[in-house]
Order: C-alpha cells, then sequence, then structure tokens
C-alpha cells in the first residue's frame, strides 16, 4: 500500500506542499481536492504521474474518503474555506467542510488505523495586544475571533477528541500567516502584488497597524514533514519563524521593491472584528524536533515572491477582475 494522502493539494499550501513531498523521495501522492474557487489545477502541472494523482471531490464525500484512506498509510489534511473575509459574507461553507469534512476524514482514519496530521492555524487562539510580550504557545486558551477561525478551532478539538476517545494516530500543526508561490490573490500579499502588476492601487484594511506573523510556505511545509517523521502523536505543534511585521509595513515594502512610492496605496473599510496581532513561539517545535526556518530575511522571500506573480501572469491574471470586484462590492 502506502503513500499519502493530501487533502486541499491544489490550493496554496497543499500545492506547495505536494512538490516538496514529491521532491524529497516520498513514492506515492494522491490528492484529494473539490476543484473550489480557492484551488488552480494548473499549480500541479508537470508532476510525475507515475507517483502522483489529483482526484476531484469533497472531504465531505464519506465513501469516497474512505475509499481513498484505506488506500494510503497517512493523510494529510489541508483542505479548508481558509479566507477570514469570505467567512465573514457567507460562513455555511466553513462549517461544512472545515468542520463536517475534519469528521469525515477522523471517522475513515479510525476505522482503517491509518497516520492523521491535522493542518490548523494560530487564529484558534484569537488576538493580542500590540504591546502584548506574549506569544502564542501550545496551551494558550482557544478563543477564535471570525466564523473561519471559529470552523478551524473546531476542527482541531474534533481530532483531539478522536485521538483521545478513540486512539487515532493524530498529530496537529497551528501555523501563522503563509507566504510564497501559488497563493490565491484574495490574500494580502498576492492581492496588493498583483494590484500593482495590474495598475491597482493596493488596499490596506483601516490604518494598518495589524500584525502577521509571516513565515515562508516552504517552512511551514517542512515543518510538516518534520513532524510526521518525529512528532508525537497525540501532540500538537505550533509553527511559525518570528516574522511579525505589521500590515503597513508589508504593503509599503512591497510597494517600494516593485519600484513604486511607498505611499501609492489606498486605505479601505476595515474587517469586521479584525484580530490585531498573531504571534508564535515556536519552541516546542524548534528544541523537541530540530526544526529551524531556512528563510531568514522576509525581504529576499517577499521579493522572490514577487518574481513569481510577475513570472506567472497567466496563473492570476483570470481570476484577477472577479477578485477584485468581490472586493470593491464590500468597500475594500
Ligand atoms: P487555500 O484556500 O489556498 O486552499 C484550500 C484548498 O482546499 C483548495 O484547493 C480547495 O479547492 C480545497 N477544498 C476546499 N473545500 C474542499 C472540500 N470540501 N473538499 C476537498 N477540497 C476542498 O488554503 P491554504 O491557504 O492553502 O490553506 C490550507 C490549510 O492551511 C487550511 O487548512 C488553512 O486553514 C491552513 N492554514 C493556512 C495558513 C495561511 O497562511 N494560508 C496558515 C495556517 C494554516
Ligand atoms: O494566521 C494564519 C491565517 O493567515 C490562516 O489561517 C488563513 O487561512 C490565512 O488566510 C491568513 O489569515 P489572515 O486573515 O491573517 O490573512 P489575509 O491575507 O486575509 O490578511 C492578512 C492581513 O492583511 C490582515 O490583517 C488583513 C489585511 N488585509 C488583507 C487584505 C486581503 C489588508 O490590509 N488588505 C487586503 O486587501
Amino acid at each position: 500500500m502506502g503513500g499519502m494522502l493530501v487533502t486541499g493539494g491544489a490550493g496554496f499550501i497543499g500545492t506547495n506542499f505536494v512538490r516538496l513531498a514529491l521532491a524529497q523521495g516520498q513514492d506515492r501522492v494522491t490528492v484529494l481536492d473539490a476543484l473550489t474557487y480557492a484551488a488552480n489545477r494548473s499549480s500541479l502541472d508537470g508532476l510525475d504521474p507515475d507517483r502522483f494523482r489529483l482526484v476531484e471531490g469533497s472531504v465531505c464525500d464519506a465513501e469516497l474518503v474512505d475509499r481513498l484512506v484505506a488506500d494510503h498509510d497517512t493523510v494529510v489534511h489541508f483542505a479548508a474555506e481558509s479566507h477570514n473575509d469570505n467567512s465573514l459574507r457567507d460562513p455555511s461553507p466553513f462549517i461544512q467542510t472545515n468542520l463536517v469534512g475534519t469528521y469525515t476524514l477522523l471517522e475513515a482514519v479510525r476505522r482503517h488505523g491509518r497516520r492523521y496530521h491535522h493542518i490548523s492555524t494560530d487564529e484558534v487562539y484569537g488576538d493580542l495586544e500590540l504591546d502584548d510580550p506574549a506569544r502564542f504557545t501550545e496551551s494558550t486558551p482557544y478563543n477564535p475571533s471570525s466564523p473561519y477561525s471559529a470552523s478551524k478551532a473546531g476542527s482541531d478539538l474534533l481530532v483531539r477528541a478522536w485521538v483521545r476517545s478513540f486512539g487515532v494516530q493524530a498529530t496537529i500543526s497551528n501555523c501563522s500567516n503563509n507566504y510564497g508561490p501559488y497563493q490565491h490573490i484574495e490574500k494580502f500579499i498576492p492581492r496588493q502584488v498583483t494590484n500593482v502588476l495590474a495598475g491597482i492601487r493596493p488596499k490596506l484594511y483601516g490604518a494598518g497597524a495589524n500584525v502577521r506573523d509571516w513565515i515562508h510556505v516552504t517552512d511551514h511545509n517542512l515543518a510538516v514533514l518534520r513532524i510526521l517523521e518525529a512528532g508525537r502523536i497525540g501532540e500538537t505543534y505550533l509553527i511559525g519563524a518570528d516574522g511579525e511585521k505589521d500590515n503597513r509595513t508589508v504593503i509599503e515594502l512591497i510597494l517600494t521593491l516593485m519600484g513604486q512610492p511607498a505611499d501609492a496605496y489606498d486605505h479601505v473599510t476595515d474587517r469586521a472584528g479584525h484580530d490585531m496581532r498573531y504571534a508564535i513561539d515556536a519552541s516546542k517545535l524548534r528544541t523537541e524536533l530540530g526544526w529551524e526556518p531556512t528563510y531568514r530575511d522576509f525581504e529576499s522571500g517577499l521579493a522572490a515572491t514577487i518574481d513569481w506573480y510577475r513570472e506567472n501572469e497567466s496563473w492570476w491574471r483570470p481570476i484577477k477582475e472577479a477578485t477584485e470586484a468581490r472586493y470593491a462590492a464590500a468597500g475594500q
């Protein structure tokens, strides 16, 4: 048998994960992805057909999930509705995919005794004040703010319950904000980069004092591979790379790196319930599993990401107009 089932592998982090896992010698990877608006099939182009397969379907489809789980050793669950702003417009697919989808996978791994890794977010912990010296750790109480983060928090708690009640062989990781290639252009960094490339002024929510803890997607995925290799069953690991930056600094850096005046952006309507700050203490991952980030310079990682969007216009151009139209309707 062997092999790894990767849900949500046609999305941003999943695509990068599949590419990394195959490059590191993983013998067989199957992606299960519903190919929602967030997916891009072409992100998986060029992979070795002898070791890689894409199955189009939902993690909520119990029969399909059962069959695929039975046929693989390991399940890595990335699939989710992932965008906070969308969850404020319509929470229903978040409840379905993030909660019912996770439940469906857990029942299948329970039946078949498979290894399961659950991909989650630091947003389950709520937010921190700007001047709070504290950072999130594995023992910070859950306190999610948005429908998205509440649905992810709920999915984490399902995993913990399935470990304790049924002995499911699972681990969980909660990571901070990722950046890098193949990220949907609804998200902050690629939205601003493609705005500049399309001749649209970048858009900053509110005053832009909100802080996110940026990590390159490859470092997130290297941590996940390390947890799969050596993580202790039932444990949660926080993933972060000491990358705290406020949004204003990031938007100004994007403009500067793209040869524009640093103030050539608009302030737009703030996000409802906007979390102020996320910050991760990844000591457990570092000391117990020996993981360290490989991208230590945000500016050069960002410059390479800008180059990727510049060189891959055919990947994002077809969805740019519709993405901006959705924001414009919300005054953003
Ligand atoms: P994404 O929105 O880019 O990709 C999600 C993928 O899941 C898409 O390919 C989509 O088609 C698929 N999907 C959605 N519903 C599905 C369903 N019912 N069945 C099967 N597939 C479905 O998201 P992302 O940014 O790559 O995030 C991946 C995971 O990582 C999510 O669980 C997210 O909560 C978590 N995460 C993201 C970040 C981040 O900064 N982006 C940080 C920490 C954790
Ligand atoms: O912390 C991890 C989370 O990071 C993940 O769980 C989510 O899946 C992922 O989307 C991300 O959530 P955020 O809400 O932090 O990311 P987003 O890219 O939507 O926004 C980042 C910050 O930028 C946030 O403070 C809102 C702000 N923003 C966003 C957009 C799209 C702007 O100022 N302007 C924008 O146009």
